[in-house]
């Protein structure tokens, strides 16, 4: 899909000659820079009771005399800001399914003109709303058949526009990358799939890719990460993909993402309901291979590592078992007293990994628990740092991309749960707080970095009718990576 920018030209919008003529409303009444025969649909639409200047509320009308193009879909865009903006695009193509449209022309009306963030929202918001999965099912049809979009600005406004396009475009594509990759069930997304597409990615945009096998992991003494690999046939791999875009003297930002490509919850197995959405366990590490692609694509001055584990949860003859003692790389040992609390394990030695590179700052993405699920839901990430700044770094960056997060404690008296007899510390404690206390298992591996978790197991996919892989936290952790930029 190609998105631009046009000037409208003395005939206003009635003379946009297009497919689909996209009315954004910003404003509380018919504005004034809509005239003719534009407003006056819209104004019999409203006198009707089919159209209300509200956030959501859409309208189409066809070949309205007068006006150029062929179809106009009108769509309140609330105060144009990234969520009610990514509402109105949905609402239009919803009215617009089915139609046979190639070029959509957009144009913000009622407010002031386009800002380079609502120019990535519009961006974003379409290529969200034109995904299909089709990898193993080529039979399902496109929602649309749309390979133009036009953004309708006025004059000297564009040049803004055309970079906020421009970052919308490299967001999307790192997303679409994420979904495509998580919504590929686990015998195609293999460990070894994930190290294919990162080496890929590192052809096609220049990045440095390694990619470790059992034997570097033995030898590096990853006990932890071998020892929820050991119970699956499928070979694991430590996937390190560099983007150099800043002197080799500036200290890279880390992304580390769980890779679990399947959790079957190994030898402390989980219940069969739904457990085929745990093909998704693996959206930490689609989402750092999707920031790489958005941040290489916009070469940002900025040194960016994904550091990402790999590796299936199975139950097997050869499986690690509850109270089996594993010894990870930062040499403390673990006690392995639910063996479905694996994210942490292998995010563990990748921490200790991620030292070597004398990281700027270091944040970790996983679909890590059920819990934080029962307390955020499917709208924000968990976000958990001790450092304020940081924090408020990828709070914001969420704001700006409208992929949100939700700050979450830490407090030192959370940890008490995961005491064990047998080992320095236990991979589960009691059931409440259960986000907090894993957060608070990798922080006792991240003492020698700034860090930060995003514990997205409820942001990651959607279950139900529209299931699937949402390609968060790619907006955020791209918006983050920015703002670090040069
Ligand atoms: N991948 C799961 C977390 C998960 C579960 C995400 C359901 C989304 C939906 C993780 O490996 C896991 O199994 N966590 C356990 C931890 C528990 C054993 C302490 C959980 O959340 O139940
Ligand atoms: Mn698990
Ligand atoms: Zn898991």
């Amino acid at each position: 899909m190609d998105f631009k920018t046009q000037v409208a030209g003395a005939t206003g919008l009635a003379g946009v000659a297009t497919d689909a003529l996209l009315v954004l409303v910003v404003s509380a009444a018919t504005p004034d820079s809509l005239d003719g025969p534009l407003a006056d649909v819209l104004n019999s639409a409203v006198k009707d009771g089919d159209f209300t200047f509200k956030a959501g509320q859409g309208l189409m009308a066809r070949r309205i005399a007068g006006v150029k193009a062929t179809r106009v879909v009108y769509a309140h865009a609330g105060d144009a800001t990234h969520k009610p903006l990514r509402k109105a695009v949905q609402t239009a193509l919803t009215l617009l399914k089915g139609s046979r449209i190639e070029r959509m022309s957009v144009a913000l009306v009622g407010g002031p003109n386009w800002t380079d963030a609502q120019a990535e929202a519009l961006v974003t918001a379409v290529a969200e709303g034109c995904y299909v999965y089709r990898a193993t099912k080529p039979s399902a049809t496109e929602v649309s058949q749309l390979s133009t979009i036009i953004l309708i600005c006025a004059k000297g406004d564009t040049a803004p526009v055309a970079t906020g396009l421009r970052r919308g475009e490299a967001i999307a594509a790192g997303v679409e990358l994420a979904r495509e990759c998580a919504n590929l069930p686990g015998n195609h997304c293999t460990p070894t799939y994930l190290a294919d597409q990162a080496r890929q990615l590192g052809k096609d945009h220049g990045l440095k890719v390694e990619v470790l096998e059992r034997k570097d992991c033995e030898k590096l003494g990853m006990g932890a990460f071998l020892g929820v690999a050991q119970g699956s046939e499928e070979p694991l791999k430590f996937i390190v993909a560099r983007y150099n875009g800043a002197a080799k003297t500036d200290a890279p930002v880390v992304l580390v993402g769980k890779g679990i490509t399947f959790d079957t919850g190994g030898i402390s197995i989980k219940s069969a309901g739904e457990m085929d959405e745990m093909k998704y366990d693996m959206g930490g590490a689609a989402s750092v291979l999707g920031t790489l692609r958005a941040v290489a694509q916009l070469k940002a001055k900025v040194n960016l590592i994904g550091i990402i584990p790999a590796c299936e949860n199975m139950p097997s003859g050869r499986a690690v078992k509850p109270g089996d003692v594993l010894t990870s790389m930062s040499g403390q040992t673990i006690e392995v007293l639910n063996t479905d609390a694996e994210g942490r394990l292998i995010l563990c030695d990748a921490l200790t990994y991620a030292e070597r590179f004398k990281p700027a700052v270091t944040v970790d993405i996983a679909t890590l628990t059920g819990a934080c699920v029962i307390a955020l839901g499917h709208i924000r990430s968990g976000l958990f740092s001790a450092d304020d700044a940081l924090a408020a770094e990828l709070l914001s960056a969420g704001e700006q991309s409208g992929d949100l997060a939700w700050r979450m404690p830490l407090d030192d008296e959370y940890e008490e749960g995961l005491k064990s007899h047998f080992a320095d510390i236990a991979n589960v404690g009691s059931r409440a707080g259960g986000s907090i206390t894993a957060a608070m298992f990798l922080k006792r591996f991240a003492t020698k970095q700034r860090w930060a978790h995003l514990d997205i197991a409820g942001t990651a996919w959607k279950s139900g009718a529209a299931k699937g892989a949402t390609g968060r936290p790619v907006p955020l952790l791209t918006h983050f990576v920015l703002a670090r930029a040069k």
